[in-house]
C-alpha cells in the first residue's frame, strides 16, 4: 500500500461525488462533472430528506426494518443495518458542515413523515429543498479543499486499463478536445438513469453513462431491473417533470381519482404513505381507465407553504396551478436505479481500481425498492466511507499493457426519443413478457447505433429474466416465458 502520487478521478460532483471527494483528504482529487457550472445533478432536487431514527421512540432497528420492508426484503441486510447505523452521524456530519436543517421551536430537528416510514424520522433542510440545501454547502467546502481539484464541462468517455487495472479516464468537452488523466483510482459517482425514460423526476444527465462506461469495461453489475417510479410527479407536458415530495402527503395530503375518491384506500395498511412501488402502481393504473387520471389533493396542509414546500409551491404555481385551492395532476416518473454496478460497501467494483458510489452503484442497500430518503443518506454515508478508503491508500497499479475502453457513441437524438417511450412503455411500473421481449429485440437489433441502447438492451434482459413481481419491478402477466438472447 502507498499513498497515491497519481490524483483520484472521482466523475459526477453530485452529493455522492463530493462528499467522496472530501473524505479523501490528504489524497489529491480530480473532480470531474459534465456541466460546465457543476449544476445538473439529480441531488440539487432532491426534495426528499434524510432519514434517521433520531426521533423519541425510534430506533436503528425500527429504521432497518421499514428499508427491508420498502426493500422487499431483497436487500443484503448487513448493508442496511450498516446505513441505518450511520444515519444519526451522518446527520451530525452534514450539521457540522453548515447545513442548515429545519428545527422545531425548541432546537430540536424536525422531523418528517414519508411513504414505508413507520415514525416521522426525516430530516429537511429548506422544506422541500434539501437536496440543495446539501450541494451548497458541500460545494462550499470543495471549492475551499486544496486537495480538490475540480473541472466542469467535460464527460469521461473511456477508461484506461492497464495490466488489468483502471488506471486513467479519457475525457472530452463541448469542444472536442480530449484529455488523458491517469488516476490511482477511479470512483464513479454518476447518478442514475431516470433520463432513459419518456417521463423522470431525473435531470437529462442522469442517463446511465458512467453504468455504460463501467459495463463496457466489463465491471458486474446487479440488479438492473430495479427501477423506481415516484407516485407523485407533476403530470405536465415535459421529459424532466417536477417532483411532488412525498412529504406532501406526510402531511396529510391524499391520492384522489377524478371523483375525489381516495384512491389507496383499503391498498395498504400505511394507505396514503404505503411504499412508493405500491403507490406508483395504483397511480399508473388509474391513468390507464378510460377517463381516468391521479391527483394530489393537498389542500388540507397547514402552515406556512413558503417555508415547508417552497419548491413545490413555486413550481406548481409556474404552471397556472395552486396545491392550496386545488387537486394537482399527477403522474408516476422514473425516479431511481436501485440496480447498478456491483460493489461492496467500500464501493469496490469487481474491476480492481474502479469504484461506485450513490445511486450508480448497487450494494444490496436498498434491495427492490428504496425506501424514502435514503438516497442522499447513502450518499453522504457512503462517500465518506469510500473517501476514507481511499486516504487510507490504495494499491499500486501494476505494470502491463495500456487499453482503453470506450463507451462509444451516443444515440442520435431522434432514437433517443424512440428509446425514452419504448422504455416507458415496455419497462415502467407494470411489466409484461411480451412487450419487454419485442423491446429487447429492438434494442439488440439497434446495439450499434449507441450506448443507450446496450444499456437499455441489458436493463431489459434483466427484467425479462426476473419472471416474478418483486418490489418495483412488476410483472403485469402470469407466467414468464423469458429466454436470454431470444
Ligand atoms: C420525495 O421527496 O418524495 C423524494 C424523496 C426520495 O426520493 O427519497
Amino acid at each position: 500500500m502507498r499513498h497515491p502520487r497519481l490524483p483520484i478521478v472521482v466523475v459526477g460532483s453530485g452529493v455522492a461525488g463530493m462528499t467522496t471527494a472530501l473524505a479523501a483528504a490528504p489524497a489529491p482529487v480530480r473532480l470531474l462533472c459534465r456541466s460546465a457550472d457543476g449544476t445538473g445533478s439529480a441531488s440539487a432536487l432532491a426534495q426528499g430528506g434524510i432519514a434517521a431514527a433520531l426521533g423519541e421512540g425510534d430506533g436503528v432497528e425500527a429504521h432497518v426494518r421499514d428499508t427491508l420492508e420498502a426493500g422487499a426484503r431483497h436487500n443484503d441486510a448487513s448493508a442496511v443495518r450498516w446505513l441505518c447505523e450511520a444515519a444519526p452521524a451522518t446527520v451530525a456530519w452534514l450539521d457540522a458542515l453548515g447545513v442548515a436543517f429545519d428545527r422545531r421551536p425548541d432546537g430540536g430537528l424536525q422531523l418528517g413523515r414519508e411513504g414505508g416510514h413507520g415514525v416521522s424520522r426525516i430530516v429537511h433542510a429548506g422544506g422541500d429543498a434539501s437536496g440543495a440545501a446539501l450541494m451548497r454547502a458541500l460545494r462550499a467546502k470543495v471549492q475551499a479543499a486544496p486537495h480538490v481539484q475540480w473541472r466542469g464541462g467535460v464527460d469521461a468517455e473511456a477508461l484506461l486499463l492497464r495490466g488489468g487495472r483502471v488506471a486513467g479516464v479519457r475525457v472530452r468537452d463541448a469542444r472536442g478536445r480530449q484529455q488523458l488523466i491517469e488516476a490511482a483510482a477511479v470512483v464513479l459517482a454518476t447518478g442514475g438513469l431516470g433520463a432513459l425514460y419518456a417521463r423522470t423526476s431525473n435531470p437529462p444527465g442522469a442517463d446511465g453513462a458512467g453504468l455504460a462506461l463501467a459495463m463496457a469495461a466489463g465491471a458486474a453489475t446487479r440488479d438492473l431491473e430495479f427501477v423506481q417510479f415516484h407516485p407523485t410527479a407533476l403530470a405536465v407536458d415535459g421529459h424532466c417533470l417536477p417532483l411532488l415530495t412525498e412529504a406532501l402527503r406526510g402531511a396529510g395530503a391524499r391520492l384522489v381519482d377524478r371523483a375525489g375518491v381516495p384512491l389507496m384506500q383499503g391498498l395498504h395498511p400505511l394507505g396514503d404513505l404505503a411504499p412508493r412501488d405500491v403507490v406508483a402502481r395504483r397511480v399508473w393504473q388509474a391513468r390507464q381507465q378510460p377517463a381516468g387520471g391521479a391527483w394530489l389533493d393537498a389542500r388540507s396542509i397547514e402552515g406556512d407553504w413558503h417555508a415547508r414546500f417552497p419548491t413545490v409551491l413555486a413550481t406548481c404555481l409556474a404552471h397556472g396551478l395552486d396545491p392550496r385551492r386545488e387537486p394537482l395532476p399527477i403522474t408516476p416518473a422514473a425516479h431511481f436505479h436501485m440496480g447498478g454496478v456491483a460493489t461492496d460497501l467500500d464501493g469496490r467494483s469487481s474491476l480492481p481500481g474502479l469504484y461506485a458510489v450513490g445511486e450508480s452503484a448497487c450494494n444490496g442497500v436498498h434491495g427492490a425498492n428504496r425506501l424514502a430518503s435514503n438516497s442522499l443518506l447513502e450518499a453522504v454515508a457512503g462517500g465518506r466511507r469510500l473517501g476514507a478508503v481511499l486516504a487510507a491508500g490504495i494499491a499500486a497499479s501494476t505494470p502491463g499493457a495500456y487499453r482503453w475502453v470506450e463507451r462509444g457513441a451516443s444515440l442520435p437524438p431522434e432514437n433517443l426519443l424512440a428509446l425514452r417511450e419504448l422504455l416507458w412503455h415496455a419497462a415502467g411500473p407494470v411489466r409484461e413478457d411480451m412487450a419487454l421481449r419485442m423491446a429487447w429485440r429492438r434494442c439488440a437489433a439497434a446495439a450499434g447505433a449507441g450506448w443507450q441502447m446496450r444499456l437499455a438492451r441489458a436493463l431489459l434482459q434483466a427484467m425479462r429474466l426476473r419472471c416474478d413481481s418483486l418490489g418495483a419491478h412488476w410483472r403485469g402477466d402470469p407466467g414468464c416465458a423469458a429466454q436470454a438472447g431470444s
